[in-house]
């Protein structure tokens, strides 16, 4: 877990204080949040967004997502909050939830894409929150990839993607572990009447009715999110999906292959992940796609979990995975 390059760096206190001031002068800083690992750079500081841009090979119109450390700084970020966003905010944060709120002057068009909306996240990681708090601005981090890529879960990932494209003297990468949750954030569109969820995540829709008492709006969004685009989360193998109800025969010789661990390894085949329910699958499923790139697998056969709850966000990252 400690640095073998100078820009790995482990949580110590003078770890955490030295990405802090990083992210003030200007500098990109990747962490840990408990969904995926961030790139993180000052909110208000335009430059040094542009340059998350740079590194991630991302189109500079897509919006980021601000990261707080405390409910109070909301009012900076955002006006005219619904009040089943404040419910849902007091509810689900810290945690991996992120809430689309129309934006104040503060988010400017750099963050928002140009967009009258913000996206707006607490995390629950203590280390993220650590250094979000120690920076005292708020953090504008996309996931850690390449545009289209696969989110990392773990640091490591984050150097394979990105290390090379970040400078030593002013950039950071934080290793905090791997990611507790493994999928993205649920997004929730809050600028309607009622909640739309644009990106499922480990906060599920049951979640969110029960605490607004208001039934998801299931009408499509207007607003651009990135992770929504067709193809995304794509590893370099060929990804084919299989029903659960179907033989696991077509499987070829030589292939990846990921399921739930009551589902048996076919004839050949290479096992990525043997998740012994829906948490642990969403927890390794990046890791997995990563793995059979690290092997040069031409073809990851894997089948989706069926259940609700996360398993919905698994399902949407692997259709997408496989377009
Ligand atoms: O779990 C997560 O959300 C991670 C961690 C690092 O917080 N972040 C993340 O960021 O997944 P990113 O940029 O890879 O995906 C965020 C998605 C993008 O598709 C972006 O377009 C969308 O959120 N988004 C951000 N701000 C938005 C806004 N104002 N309106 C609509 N979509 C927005
Ligand atoms: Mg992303």
């Amino acid at each position: 877990m400690c640095a073998q390059q100078t820009i790995l760096s482990n949580c110590s206190t003078d770890a955490l204080a030295d990405a802090a001031a990083k992210l003030r002068a200007g500098g990109l800083v990747a962490f840990p949040t408990e969904t995926v690992y961030g790139l993180g750079a000052d909110a208000t500081n335009e430059r040094a967004v542009a340059r998350i841009y740079e590194v991630k090979g991302r189109p500079n119109d897509h919006p980021v997502i601000v990261h707080l450390a405390d409910i109070n700084q909301l009012d900076d970020w955002v006006v005219d909050i619904p009040d089943y966003a404040i419910a849902l905010a007091r509810t689900f944060w810290p945690g991996p939830m992120t809430l689309i709120l129309p934006r104040s002057a503060k988010a400017a068009d750099f963050i928002t894409g140009g967009q009258e909306s913000v996206g707006i996240r607490i995390p629950k990681n203590p280390l993220a929150l650590t250094l979000i708090k120690l920076a005292g601005v708020g953090i504008a981090a996309p996931s850690a990839n390449r545009f289209g890529a696969i989110s990392p879960t773990s640091a490591r990932d984050v150097q394979e993607e990105i290390g090379a494209f970040l400078n030593p003297t002013t950039d950071l990468i934080l290793d905090g572990g791997s990611s507790q949750v493994g999928v993205e954030s649920t997004i929730i569109e809050c600028l309607g009447a009622r909640p739309k969820i644009l990106r499922p995540g480990a906060i599920i829709q049951e979640m969110i009715e029960e605490v607004t008492g208001l039934t998801i709006d299931e009408s499509s969004s207007t607003i651009r999110a990135s992770g929504t685009l067709e193809q995304h989360y794509a590893p370099q193998a060929k990804v084919h999906l299989i029903d659960i109800n179907k033989p696991t025969s077509e499987v070829a010789a030589g292939s990846g292959f990921l399921a739930l661990a009551e589902i048996p390894t076919p004839n050949g085949a290479v096992r990525l992940a043997a998740p012994v329910n829906d948490e642990e699958y969403a927890r390794v499923l990046y890791d997995a796609l990563r793995q059979g790139d690290r092997l040069n697998l031409p073809t990851i056969y894997i089948v989706p979990p069926i259940g609700a709850g996360v398993a919905v966000a698994i399902r949407d990252r692997l259709k997408r995975a496989s377009a």
